[in-house]
């Protein structure tokens, strides 16, 4: 899978991606990660991303013309499954797209800054436009760490047996159900007896009896659909 990060500050995201699964993920060729500076591609000679909103109003609306060139020279190189936006301004991501973005062969995601991109970018050649919660960020840097970290950890592969995304919280609509290691009594304070009972099927009853009852009880939302 190849990720180009197109944004006007590279260095937010230098680090997310060269730390722990990410960066072993990088080094073992699952994923390609690119990130590009969006000034560099301006042919202005201020070199500006920005320009005031027309109709008035705060804040800097980013321009088309360096977004635009460089969304297309990386179009000329190879195809992309999607052209993706990170903006507050629409759904909320959930482990579903994640499941689903896994299995892009490439993909472009936009940060946006200021009061956000001209529509026209939006309009033309933006595929999809992804929220990671109801909360407006600086940028949308921070959340596009946030949907590659989530979609690189299900490449078939980068996790190993023991952090298999099969057992996570959501993977299957519910919540995780409680985790224990030793010791089983720590001051009094002792793990449920049926984990250490060895009897596989009744312990795997017990988990998701657990899960089940604490999605109902924070998230009922998850069981509705
Ligand atoms: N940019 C600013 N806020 C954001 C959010 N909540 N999700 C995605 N991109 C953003």
């Amino acid at each position: 899978m190849r990720i180009d990060i197109l944004t006007l500050f590279p260095e937010i995201l230098e680090s997310p991606f060269n730390q722990s699964m990410l960066k072993r993920a990088v080094n073992k060729g699952y994923v390609e990660i690119n990130l590009h500076n969006i000034r560099d591609y301006s042919t202005d000679k201020h070199k500006s991303v920005d320009d005031y909103c027309f109709g008035g109003g705060a804040g800097m609306v980013m321009m088309i013309q360096p977004i635009e060139d460089l969304i297309l020279k990386l179009k000329s190189e190879r195809d992309y499954d999607e052209i993706i936006y990170m903006t507050p301004d629409t759904k909320v991501f959930t482990q579903k797209e994640a499941n689903r973005l896994s299995m892009s062969t490439n993909i472009i995601i936009l940060c946006g800054h200021y009061k956000g991109i001209d529509q026209r970018i939006r309009d033309h050649y933006i595929t999809k436009e992804i929220s990671i919660g109801d909360y407006v960020l600086t940028g949308g840097e921070l959340a596009a760490a946030v949907v590659v970290d989530a979609v690189v950890r299900l490449i078939p592969g980068v996790l190993t047996d023991e952090t298999s995304a099969l057992s996570d919280s959501l993977q299957d609509g519910l919540l995780s159900p409680p985790i224990y290691t030793r010791p089983a009594d720590h001051n009094g304070w002792k793990v449920p007896e049926i984990l250490l009972s060895g009897n596989e099927k009744l312990v795997n009853e017990w988990r998701e009896n657990k899960a089940f009852e604490l999605t109902e009880r924070v998230r009922p939302d998850l069981l509705e659909d």
